[in-house]
Protein backbone atom coordinates (compact mmCIF):
# COMPACT_ATOMS: atom_id res chain seq x y z
CA UNK A 1 0.00 0.00 0.00
CA UNK A 2 1.28 3.18 -1.02
CA UNK A 3 1.27 5.88 1.89
CA UNK A 4 -0.14 9.33 1.00
CA UNK A 5 1.86 11.80 -1.42
CA UNK A 6 0.93 14.50 1.16
CA UNK A 7 3.60 12.99 3.38
CA UNK A 8 6.56 11.97 1.09
CA UNK A 9 8.85 13.10 -1.46
CA UNK A 10 7.75 12.12 -5.32
CA UNK A 11 11.28 10.23 -4.98
CA UNK A 12 9.93 8.20 -2.21
CA UNK A 13 6.36 7.71 -4.01
CA UNK A 14 8.30 6.29 -6.82
CA UNK A 15 10.69 3.84 -5.08
CA UNK A 16 8.16 2.60 -3.03
CA UNK A 17 6.01 1.80 -6.39
CA UNK A 18 9.49 -0.16 -7.63
CA UNK A 19 9.45 -2.26 -4.67
CA UNK A 20 5.75 -3.04 -5.10
CA UNK A 21 5.29 -3.74 -8.71
CA UNK A 22 7.89 -6.92 -7.87
CA UNK A 23 5.14 -8.11 -5.51
CA UNK A 24 2.94 -7.06 -7.94
CA UNK A 25 0.92 -3.76 -6.91
CA UNK A 26 0.82 -0.59 -8.79
CA UNK A 27 -0.56 2.37 -8.04
CA UNK A 28 -3.72 3.71 -9.17
CA UNK A 29 -2.66 7.31 -8.67
CA UNK A 30 -0.23 6.75 -11.69
CA UNK A 31 -2.67 7.02 -14.46
CA UNK A 32 -4.07 10.30 -13.66
CA UNK A 33 -1.39 12.84 -11.44
CA UNK A 34 0.02 16.18 -12.30
CA UNK A 35 3.89 15.62 -11.02
CA UNK A 36 3.64 11.49 -12.22
CA UNK A 37 3.02 13.50 -15.58
CA UNK A 38 5.86 15.99 -14.60
CA UNK A 39 8.25 13.66 -14.14
CA UNK A 40 7.56 11.48 -17.34
CA UNK A 41 8.25 14.54 -19.76
CA UNK A 42 11.45 15.02 -17.78
CA UNK A 43 12.60 11.33 -17.41
CA UNK A 44 11.00 9.14 -19.46
CA UNK A 45 10.17 10.98 -22.87
CA UNK A 46 13.45 12.61 -22.94
CA UNK A 47 15.48 9.66 -22.93
CA UNK A 48 13.86 6.83 -24.60
CA UNK A 49 13.04 5.89 -28.29
CA UNK A 50 10.39 7.36 -29.44
CA UNK A 51 8.37 6.41 -32.38
CA UNK A 52 7.96 9.34 -35.38
CA UNK A 53 6.66 8.24 -38.45
CA UNK A 54 6.34 5.73 -40.76
CA UNK A 55 8.60 5.49 -44.08
CA UNK A 56 6.41 5.21 -45.97
CA UNK A 57 4.48 8.63 -44.45
CA UNK A 58 7.15 10.62 -46.26
CA UNK A 59 8.11 8.50 -49.23
CA UNK A 60 9.41 11.52 -51.76
CA UNK A 61 12.12 14.12 -51.32
CA UNK A 62 10.75 17.33 -49.32
CA UNK A 63 8.17 15.24 -47.64
CA UNK A 64 7.18 16.17 -44.11
CA UNK A 65 5.17 15.44 -40.88
CA UNK A 66 5.28 17.15 -37.73
CA UNK A 67 5.04 14.77 -34.70
CA UNK A 68 5.99 14.86 -30.75
CA UNK A 69 8.00 13.61 -28.49
CA UNK A 70 6.81 14.51 -25.48
CA UNK A 71 5.74 17.87 -25.35
CA UNK A 72 8.47 18.84 -28.18
CA UNK A 73 6.51 19.44 -31.32
CA UNK A 74 9.46 18.26 -34.05
CA UNK A 75 9.79 18.36 -38.02
CA UNK A 76 10.09 14.68 -39.88
CA UNK A 77 11.42 15.20 -42.95
CA UNK A 78 13.10 13.22 -45.84
CA UNK A 79 15.76 16.18 -47.74
CA UNK A 80 16.79 15.79 -51.08
CA UNK A 81 19.21 13.25 -51.08
CA UNK A 82 16.26 10.43 -49.16
CA UNK A 83 17.52 11.04 -45.56
CA UNK A 84 15.48 11.62 -42.66
CA UNK A 85 15.53 13.89 -40.40
CA UNK A 86 13.83 15.36 -37.05
CA UNK A 87 14.17 18.67 -35.90
CA UNK A 88 12.53 20.80 -33.38
CA UNK A 89 9.74 22.51 -34.85
CA UNK A 90 10.81 26.36 -33.42
CA UNK A 91 12.72 29.04 -35.33
CA UNK A 92 16.45 29.53 -33.07
CA UNK A 93 16.26 33.49 -33.77
CA UNK A 94 13.07 33.68 -31.23
CA UNK A 95 11.35 30.47 -30.95
CA UNK A 96 8.63 30.72 -33.45
CA UNK A 97 7.22 27.54 -35.13
CA UNK A 98 8.95 26.92 -38.42
CA UNK A 99 6.16 24.66 -39.71
CA UNK A 100 1.74 24.70 -38.80
CA UNK A 101 0.73 22.43 -41.13
CA UNK A 102 0.39 18.86 -40.08
CA UNK A 103 2.39 17.39 -43.26
CA UNK A 104 3.47 18.61 -46.65
CA UNK A 105 6.09 18.88 -49.53
CA UNK A 106 8.83 21.46 -48.52
CA UNK A 107 12.67 21.95 -49.69
CA UNK A 108 13.07 25.20 -46.97
CA UNK A 109 11.06 26.17 -44.11
CA UNK A 110 10.83 29.99 -43.32
CA UNK A 111 9.73 32.01 -40.07
CA UNK A 112 6.90 34.02 -40.56
CA UNK A 113 8.23 36.35 -37.52
CA UNK A 114 11.54 37.46 -38.76
CA UNK A 115 12.02 35.27 -41.98
CA UNK A 116 14.93 33.18 -40.70
CA UNK A 117 14.94 29.99 -43.69
CA UNK A 118 16.30 26.40 -43.18
CA UNK A 119 16.77 23.78 -45.28
CA UNK A 120 14.04 20.76 -44.72
CA UNK A 121 17.22 19.11 -42.98
CA UNK A 122 17.44 22.10 -40.58
CA UNK A 123 20.36 23.85 -41.79
CA UNK A 124 20.05 27.55 -41.34
CA UNK A 125 20.47 28.97 -45.01
CA UNK A 126 19.08 32.27 -44.98
CA UNK A 127 19.14 35.34 -42.50
CA UNK A 128 17.18 38.53 -43.58
CA UNK A 129 19.86 41.71 -42.67
CA UNK A 130 22.70 39.37 -42.58
CA UNK A 131 25.56 41.68 -43.00
CA UNK A 132 24.50 45.02 -41.87
CA UNK A 133 22.70 43.42 -38.57
CA UNK A 134 25.05 40.58 -37.38
CA UNK A 135 28.23 42.29 -38.69
CA UNK A 136 30.11 38.60 -39.58
CA UNK A 137 28.89 37.80 -36.04
CA UNK A 138 25.97 35.11 -36.68
CA UNK A 139 27.54 32.08 -38.34
CA UNK A 140 25.38 30.18 -39.81
CA UNK A 141 26.19 26.53 -39.20
CA UNK A 142 25.93 27.33 -35.63
CA UNK A 143 22.36 27.90 -35.04
CA UNK A 144 20.21 25.43 -37.45
CA UNK A 145 17.25 23.91 -36.07
CA UNK A 146 17.86 21.70 -32.86
CA UNK A 147 18.43 18.28 -34.21
CA UNK A 148 17.29 15.02 -32.62
CA UNK A 149 18.79 11.49 -32.97
CA UNK A 150 16.97 9.36 -35.50
CA UNK A 151 17.53 5.61 -36.22
CA UNK A 152 15.24 3.38 -37.90
CA UNK A 153 13.50 -0.35 -38.13
CA UNK A 154 11.62 -1.63 -41.15
CA UNK A 155 10.66 1.53 -42.35
CA UNK A 156 9.65 2.61 -38.14
CA UNK A 157 11.66 5.96 -38.01
CA UNK A 158 12.11 6.69 -34.31
CA UNK A 159 13.64 9.60 -32.48
CA UNK A 160 15.64 10.24 -29.21
CA UNK A 161 16.30 13.01 -26.97
CA UNK A 162 19.13 11.51 -25.32
CA UNK A 163 22.22 11.70 -26.93
CA UNK A 164 23.67 9.07 -24.76
CA UNK A 165 20.84 6.78 -24.93
CA UNK A 166 22.07 3.41 -26.39
CA UNK A 167 21.31 3.10 -30.46
CA UNK A 168 17.65 1.76 -31.70
CA UNK A 169 18.63 -1.73 -32.02
CA UNK A 170 19.60 -2.57 -28.03
CA UNK A 171 16.79 -0.62 -27.41
CA UNK A 172 14.55 -2.62 -28.87
CA UNK A 173 16.46 -5.66 -27.51
CA UNK A 174 15.01 -8.93 -29.70
CA UNK A 175 11.21 -7.55 -29.92
CA UNK A 176 12.58 -6.85 -34.20
CA UNK A 177 11.31 -10.71 -34.04
CA UNK A 178 7.31 -9.69 -32.76
CA UNK A 179 7.78 -6.48 -34.71
CA UNK A 180 8.51 -8.63 -37.90
CA UNK A 181 5.08 -9.95 -37.41
CA UNK A 182 3.54 -6.73 -38.08
CA UNK A 183 6.39 -5.49 -41.01
CA UNK A 184 7.35 -7.97 -42.91
CA UNK A 185 4.36 -8.97 -44.80
CA UNK A 186 5.82 -9.80 -48.10
CA UNK A 187 8.91 -9.31 -49.94
CA UNK A 188 8.32 -5.16 -50.06
CA UNK A 189 7.42 -4.66 -46.03
CA UNK A 190 4.43 -2.44 -45.32
CA UNK A 191 2.97 0.93 -45.81
CA UNK A 192 0.57 2.99 -44.60
CA UNK A 193 -3.18 3.25 -45.82
CA UNK A 194 -3.46 7.37 -46.07
CA UNK A 195 -2.51 9.56 -42.60
CA UNK A 196 -3.54 8.38 -39.16
CA UNK A 197 -6.72 9.47 -37.86
CA UNK A 198 -6.11 10.98 -34.46
CA UNK A 199 -8.05 12.91 -31.56
CA UNK A 200 -7.82 13.57 -28.02
CA UNK A 201 -8.85 11.25 -25.56
CA UNK A 202 -9.08 12.00 -21.88
CA UNK A 203 -7.09 8.85 -21.10
CA UNK A 204 -3.41 8.10 -19.82
CA UNK A 205 -1.08 6.66 -22.33
CA UNK A 206 -0.07 4.00 -20.12
CA UNK A 207 -3.36 2.42 -19.91
CA UNK A 208 -3.19 1.86 -23.69
CA UNK A 209 -0.02 0.78 -23.76
CA UNK A 210 -0.87 -1.69 -21.56
CA UNK A 211 -3.98 -2.57 -22.82
CA UNK A 212 -2.04 -3.35 -26.05
CA UNK A 213 1.09 -5.18 -24.40
CA UNK A 214 -1.35 -8.13 -24.58
CA UNK A 215 -4.22 -7.58 -22.64
CA UNK A 216 -6.19 -10.43 -23.79
CA UNK A 217 -8.17 -11.01 -20.35
CA UNK A 218 -10.79 -8.17 -21.50
CA UNK A 219 -11.60 -9.40 -24.92
CA UNK A 220 -14.23 -11.42 -24.08
CA UNK A 221 -15.66 -9.32 -21.91
CA UNK A 222 -15.15 -5.26 -23.06
CA UNK A 223 -15.64 -6.63 -27.10
CA UNK A 224 -18.31 -8.98 -26.25
CA UNK A 225 -20.46 -7.57 -28.90
CA UNK A 226 -17.69 -8.73 -31.77
CA UNK A 227 -18.05 -11.95 -31.13
CA UNK A 228 -22.14 -12.08 -30.45
CA UNK A 229 -22.82 -10.33 -33.82
CA UNK A 230 -20.37 -12.36 -35.56
CA UNK A 231 -17.68 -9.84 -36.50
CA UNK A 232 -14.72 -11.49 -34.39
CA UNK A 233 -15.98 -15.43 -34.67
CA UNK A 234 -14.54 -17.44 -31.57
CA UNK A 235 -11.47 -19.33 -32.20
CA UNK A 236 -12.42 -21.92 -29.62
CA UNK A 237 -9.67 -20.39 -28.06
CA UNK A 238 -9.73 -20.14 -24.05
CA UNK A 239 -7.40 -18.31 -22.00
CA UNK A 240 -5.00 -20.83 -21.73
CA UNK A 241 -3.97 -20.77 -25.57
CA UNK A 242 -1.82 -18.37 -26.67
CA UNK A 243 1.58 -17.16 -25.20
CA UNK A 244 2.32 -13.60 -23.61
CA UNK A 245 6.11 -12.41 -24.30
CA UNK A 246 8.28 -9.86 -22.36
CA UNK A 247 11.52 -8.62 -23.09
CA UNK A 248 13.03 -8.13 -19.82
CA UNK A 249 14.17 -5.19 -18.46
CA UNK A 250 12.96 -3.63 -22.00
CA UNK A 251 9.26 -3.66 -21.18
CA UNK A 252 8.04 -4.39 -24.86
CA UNK A 253 5.55 -6.83 -24.26
CA UNK A 254 3.21 -8.66 -26.90
CA UNK A 255 0.64 -11.12 -26.86
CA UNK A 256 0.02 -14.32 -28.76
CA UNK A 257 -3.32 -15.01 -28.95
CA UNK A 258 -3.90 -18.94 -30.57
CA UNK A 259 -6.58 -19.99 -32.71
CA UNK A 260 -7.06 -23.74 -32.92
CA UNK A 261 -10.30 -23.30 -35.50
CA UNK A 262 -8.66 -20.29 -36.89
CA UNK A 263 -6.68 -21.62 -39.97
CA UNK A 264 -2.44 -20.68 -40.43
CA UNK A 265 -2.30 -17.23 -41.92
CA UNK A 266 -6.20 -17.45 -42.17
CA UNK A 267 -7.08 -13.79 -43.19
CA UNK A 268 -4.75 -12.96 -45.73
CA UNK A 269 -4.51 -14.19 -49.83
CA UNK A 270 -2.56 -16.94 -50.30
CA UNK A 271 -0.54 -15.49 -52.95
CA UNK A 272 0.51 -12.97 -49.96
CA UNK A 273 1.01 -15.90 -47.57
CA UNK A 274 3.57 -17.60 -49.96
CA UNK A 275 5.98 -14.32 -50.02
CA UNK A 276 5.67 -13.93 -46.17
CA UNK A 277 6.93 -16.90 -45.64
CA UNK A 278 9.99 -16.06 -47.70
CA UNK A 279 10.63 -12.37 -45.77
CA UNK A 280 9.72 -14.06 -42.41
CA UNK A 281 12.54 -16.95 -40.27
CA UNK A 282 11.45 -20.73 -40.22
CA UNK A 283 11.01 -19.23 -36.30
CA UNK A 284 8.42 -16.41 -36.90
CA UNK A 285 6.51 -18.68 -39.30
CA UNK A 286 6.04 -21.51 -36.73
CA UNK A 287 4.86 -18.32 -34.04
CA UNK A 288 2.87 -16.41 -36.97
CA UNK A 289 0.91 -19.57 -38.47
CA UNK A 290 -0.47 -20.14 -34.77
CA UNK A 291 -1.69 -16.67 -34.18
CA UNK A 292 -4.80 -15.14 -34.78
CA UNK A 293 -4.18 -11.96 -32.63
CA UNK A 294 -1.03 -10.45 -31.91
CA UNK A 295 -1.26 -7.43 -29.91
CA UNK A 296 1.85 -5.67 -28.31
CA UNK A 297 3.48 -2.67 -26.85
CA UNK A 298 7.17 -1.05 -27.76
CA UNK A 299 8.37 0.96 -24.59
CA UNK A 300 6.96 3.55 -24.12
CA UNK A 301 3.60 4.35 -26.61
CA UNK A 302 3.78 2.51 -29.61
CA UNK A 303 1.21 -0.13 -30.17
CA UNK A 304 0.32 -2.97 -32.99
CA UNK A 305 -2.69 -4.55 -33.52
CA UNK A 306 -3.23 -7.90 -36.17
CA UNK A 307 -6.41 -9.79 -35.58
CA UNK A 308 -9.20 -10.93 -38.40
CA UNK A 309 -12.33 -8.84 -38.72
CA UNK A 310 -15.32 -10.65 -40.16
CA UNK A 311 -16.64 -8.08 -43.25
CA UNK A 312 -19.44 -11.17 -43.49
CA UNK A 313 -20.49 -11.96 -39.84
CA UNK A 314 -19.39 -15.51 -39.55
CA UNK A 315 -16.44 -15.23 -42.00
CA UNK A 316 -13.20 -15.37 -40.97
CA UNK A 317 -12.34 -12.48 -42.37
CA UNK A 318 -9.93 -9.97 -43.51
CA UNK A 319 -6.53 -9.71 -41.37
CA UNK A 320 -5.47 -6.31 -40.69
CA UNK A 321 -2.72 -4.24 -39.20
CA UNK A 322 -3.09 -1.23 -36.59
CA UNK A 323 -0.01 1.02 -35.46
CA UNK A 324 -0.95 3.26 -32.59
CA UNK A 325 0.65 6.22 -30.89
CA UNK A 326 -0.47 7.56 -27.50
CA UNK A 327 0.92 11.09 -27.74
CA UNK A 328 0.54 12.49 -23.72
CA UNK A 329 -0.62 16.14 -23.66
CA UNK A 330 -1.04 16.22 -20.26
CA UNK A 331 -2.57 14.48 -16.58
CA UNK A 332 -4.60 11.84 -18.06
CA UNK A 333 -5.27 12.99 -21.16
CA UNK A 334 -3.64 12.35 -24.49
CA UNK A 335 -3.88 12.45 -28.57
CA UNK A 336 -4.17 9.17 -30.37
CA UNK A 337 -2.59 8.15 -33.43
CA UNK A 338 -3.91 5.59 -35.61
CA UNK A 339 -2.49 4.26 -38.70
CA UNK A 340 -4.16 1.34 -40.75
CA UNK A 341 -0.56 -0.51 -42.06
CA UNK A 342 -0.89 -2.73 -45.61
CA UNK A 343 1.26 -4.83 -46.92
CA UNK A 344 2.74 -3.22 -49.99
CA UNK A 345 2.78 -5.68 -52.33
CA UNK A 346 -0.76 -6.84 -51.95
CA UNK A 347 -3.71 -6.60 -54.41
CA UNK A 348 -5.55 -3.53 -54.29
CA UNK A 349 -8.83 -4.97 -53.45
CA UNK A 350 -6.79 -6.56 -50.01
CA UNK A 351 -5.56 -3.12 -49.50
CA UNK A 352 -9.19 -1.76 -49.58
CA UNK A 353 -11.05 -5.07 -47.61
CA UNK A 354 -7.97 -4.63 -44.94
CA UNK A 355 -8.65 -0.62 -44.52
CA UNK A 356 -12.27 -1.16 -44.15
CA UNK A 357 -11.75 -4.38 -41.84
CA UNK A 358 -9.63 -1.75 -39.63
CA UNK A 359 -12.01 0.97 -40.08
CA UNK A 360 -14.79 -0.65 -38.47
CA UNK A 361 -12.67 -1.76 -35.83
CA UNK A 362 -10.43 -0.23 -34.62
CA UNK A 363 -10.52 3.38 -36.45
CA UNK A 364 -11.76 6.27 -34.61
CA UNK A 365 -15.42 4.99 -34.63
CA UNK A 366 -14.77 1.75 -34.98
CA UNK A 367 -16.56 -0.83 -32.92
CA UNK A 368 -13.34 -2.09 -30.66
CA UNK A 369 -11.96 1.36 -30.39
CA UNK A 370 -15.02 2.52 -28.79
CA UNK A 371 -15.45 0.16 -26.25
CA UNK A 372 -11.71 0.32 -25.16
CA UNK A 373 -11.79 3.76 -24.82
CA UNK A 374 -15.26 3.68 -22.94
CA UNK A 375 -13.29 1.97 -20.06
CA UNK A 376 -9.83 3.48 -20.53
CA UNK A 377 -11.47 6.98 -19.86
CA UNK A 378 -13.53 5.81 -16.80
CA UNK A 379 -10.30 4.33 -15.41
CA UNK A 380 -8.76 7.70 -15.85
CA UNK A 381 -11.64 9.58 -14.10
CA UNK A 382 -11.35 7.31 -11.19
CA UNK A 383 -7.28 7.54 -11.10
CA UNK A 384 -7.62 11.47 -10.43
CA UNK A 385 -10.30 10.35 -7.24
CA UNK A 386 -8.75 12.05 -4.16
CA UNK A 387 -9.57 8.89 -2.50
CA UNK A 388 -7.36 6.21 -4.52
CA UNK A 389 -4.14 8.50 -3.53
CA UNK A 390 -3.47 5.15 -1.43
CA UNK A 391 -4.43 2.29 -4.00
CA UNK A 392 -2.78 0.00 -5.48
CA UNK A 393 -4.28 -2.36 -8.46
CA UNK A 394 -3.18 -5.83 -8.86
CA UNK A 395 -0.60 -7.22 -10.52
CA UNK A 396 -0.23 -10.90 -9.50
CA UNK A 397 -1.42 -12.90 -12.18
CA UNK A 398 1.13 -14.97 -13.67
CA UNK A 399 3.60 -14.64 -10.40
CA UNK A 400 5.27 -17.85 -10.61
CA UNK A 401 5.23 -18.19 -14.45
CA UNK A 402 8.36 -20.26 -15.74
CA UNK A 403 9.38 -19.43 -19.36
CA UNK A 404 8.03 -21.92 -22.27
CA UNK A 405 11.21 -24.04 -23.28
CA UNK A 406 9.63 -24.80 -26.67
CA UNK A 407 8.82 -21.02 -27.26
CA UNK A 408 10.72 -20.59 -30.59
CA UNK A 409 11.37 -16.57 -30.27
CA UNK A 410 13.37 -14.64 -27.85
CA UNK A 411 12.45 -12.79 -24.16
CA UNK A 412 10.19 -14.27 -21.38
CA UNK A 413 7.20 -16.41 -23.30
CA UNK A 414 4.71 -17.57 -20.56
CA UNK A 415 1.84 -19.32 -20.96
CA UNK A 416 -0.97 -19.07 -20.47
CA UNK A 417 -1.56 -15.81 -22.44
CA UNK A 418 -3.98 -13.98 -19.73
CA UNK A 419 -0.90 -12.87 -17.40
CA UNK A 420 0.24 -9.90 -15.74
CA UNK A 421 3.92 -10.86 -16.39
CA UNK A 422 4.04 -8.45 -19.41
CA UNK A 423 2.63 -5.72 -17.68
CA UNK A 424 4.97 -6.47 -14.31
CA UNK A 425 7.70 -6.12 -16.80
CA UNK A 426 6.13 -2.73 -18.65
CA UNK A 427 5.86 -0.96 -14.87
CA UNK A 428 9.06 -2.07 -14.23
CA UNK A 429 10.87 -0.61 -16.99
CA UNK A 430 8.73 2.85 -16.18
CA UNK A 431 9.91 3.26 -12.71
CA UNK A 432 13.33 2.72 -13.42
CA UNK A 433 12.78 5.77 -15.68
CA UNK A 434 11.02 7.58 -13.35
CA UNK A 435 13.44 7.10 -10.51
CA UNK A 436 16.46 8.20 -13.10
CA UNK A 437 17.76 5.05 -13.48
CA UNK A 438 17.85 4.71 -16.90
FE1 LIG B 1 -9.58 -3.83 -26.42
Amino acid sequence: MNTKPESQSLAAWVEETREGIDSGRFPVRAFNDQAVYDLEQERLFSKTWCFLAHESEIPHPGDYVTRYIGNNNLIVARDEHGKIHANLNMCRHRGNVMCKAEMGNASHFRCSYHGWTYKNSGELVGVPYMKEGYEGRLKRKDWGLVRVRVDSYEGLVFGCLDPEAPPLDEYLGGFQFYLDLYLKHGLGGVEVHGPPDHWIADTDWKICTENFAGDGYHTPVAHQWGFHLGYFPSSGSTHSQGWAVSIPGKGHGIGLGHGPNFPPFGGFPDDLVAEMKQSLSPEQVEVFSRTRTAVGSVFPNLSFLMQPFSLEPGEIGVRFVTMRLYHPVGPGRMEMYSWCLVPKNASQEYKKEAYRAYTLAFGQAGTFEQDDFENWTKVTQAAGMTMVRDVDFPYIMGMDSAPDPEFPGPGHAVVPYVNDTNFRNLWSRWADYLAGEV
